[in-house]
């Protein structure tokens, strides 16, 4: 292991630390180094069992606030996940959206470039478009790059982070890496509609709350579009892969882009191809699974149902048909490839999700933003 993991006077800044990818690398970063962190976020629920810890310093706001952003720019690593990234207010709330994620991260980027701190920028797999049905490989500097008219708001949130994507990329002195999550999945993702939050959820939540309520899963415009499933256990480890390198190459404290294997200045897919499905298949492995929890028929559970996506999510709605990642870069410059086979992701997320909603009420009203 890298002797840097041991060093207590390293702070590394999270935003976003109590989200759902947040919460998982808050809780590795306690547990695999002696760092201390800087943990930023407007929802603390899914680490309340960190709050107390002696290593942590929390802050209460967003990067709205010009001197929250200074303040997480003096630490020498920056990890940005915050955004708001959930498909069904891409539609209803374009002008947040984009706010979100080009005007935030933008400045955060401009006072890093100003400190010296390497950024680690969360974008999306989103910004590779309204890809067909026979994309192939996502290659992170190669493929083209094509969305929908501005009039299919679908697409706010991939034009917002692919600008950030391009101003980081132009800023000059800034030590920054992107990482371009494909469709991470474990514990604690997003939330259950009308218990934790409000709107639509991501594939996994909304499939999950489904099967817990004895409803039907949806199947927007038939379950056509596919999706590369990866387990967030694995983006954890990507991270860790991240520093070690990052570390290695001087990425801090140094005043240039090093030589030879720098994840810096680099964009890397994360993602898992050998866990391709449609999303028709993701229903059909998600009710076998929720079956053999519950020790019931397949059977018993209901057959999904087909619903239009504007129907579902309202007008503006559009889809990628395919993101399959190319993982080259990650493994030849970091050494790291996600290994968690797709049965696997399902089951643990599925049983943390059955185990954690168990108690609840399903009609209580929201009290958490996603
Ligand atoms: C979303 C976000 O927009 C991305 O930023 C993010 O990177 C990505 O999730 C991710 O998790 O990495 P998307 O993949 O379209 O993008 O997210 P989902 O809402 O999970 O939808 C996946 C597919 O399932 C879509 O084809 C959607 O139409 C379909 N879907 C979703 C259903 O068929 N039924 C549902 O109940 C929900």
């Amino acid at each position: 292991m890298n002797l840097q993991f041991n060093d207590s006077s390293i702070t590394v800044a999270v935003v976003g630390c109590g989200g759902f990818i947040g919460c998982h690398l808050l809780d590795a970063i306690l547990t695999r180094t002696q760092w201390r962190v800087f943990g930023v976020d407007l929802d603390f629920y899914r680490i309340q069992h960190r709050l107390g810890d002696e290593r942590c310093e929390f802050m209460v706001a967003d990067l709205a606030d010009k001197s929250v952003v200074e303040r997480i720019a003096k630490y020498p690593i920056v990890v940005n996940l915050a955004a708001i990234c959930v498909p069904s207010r891409y539609m209803a709330e374009a002008p947040e959206v984009i706010r979100s994620n080009y005007d935030h991260p933008a400045a955060l980027a401009d006072a890093c470039a100003k400190s010296g701190s390497w950024l680690i920028h969360f974008s999306t797999s989103e910004i590779y478009g309204r890809t067909s049905a026979d994309s192939g490989l996502l290659l992170e500097d190669e493929t083209e790059l094509t969305f929908g008219p501005v009039t299919a708001s679908r697409w706010s949130y991939a034009t917002a982070k692919l600008l950030t994507e391009r101003y980081i990329a132009g800023l000059k002195n800034l030590k920054w890496t992107v990482v371009r999550p494909f469709n991470f999945v474990g514990p604690y993702m997003d939330f259950m509609p009308g218990v934790d939050g409000s709107g639509i959820p991501r594939v996994l939540a909304n499939f999950s709350s489904a099967l817990v309520r004895g409803e039907p899963l949806k199947l927007v415009n038939g379950g056509v579009a596919k999706r590369s499933f990866t387990s967030v256990f694995d983006a954890v480890d990507f991270m860790f892969a991240l520093f070690e390198v990052g570390f290695s190459a001087n990425a801090v404290g140094m005043t240039s882009k090093a030589a030879g294997k720098s994840p810096l200045s680099q964009a890397f897919n994360i993602g898992n191809p050998d866990n391709e499905l449609t999303i028709a298949e993701l229903a059909e492995k998600m009710r076998k699974i929720f079956a053999d929890i519950r020790g019931v028929p397949v059977d018993s559970i209901p057959e999904p149902e087909e619903v239009s996506g504007v129907e579902y999510y309202g007008e503006g709605y559009e889809d990628s048909m395919r993101r399959l990642p190319s993982v080259e870069k990650a493994e030849r410059l970091l050494g790291f490839k996600a290994k968690t086979p797709i049965d696997v992701v399902l089951r643990e997320s599925l049983e943390w999700f059955v185990g954690h909603y168990s108690n609840t009420s399903y009609s209580d009203t929201d009290s958490a933003s996603s």
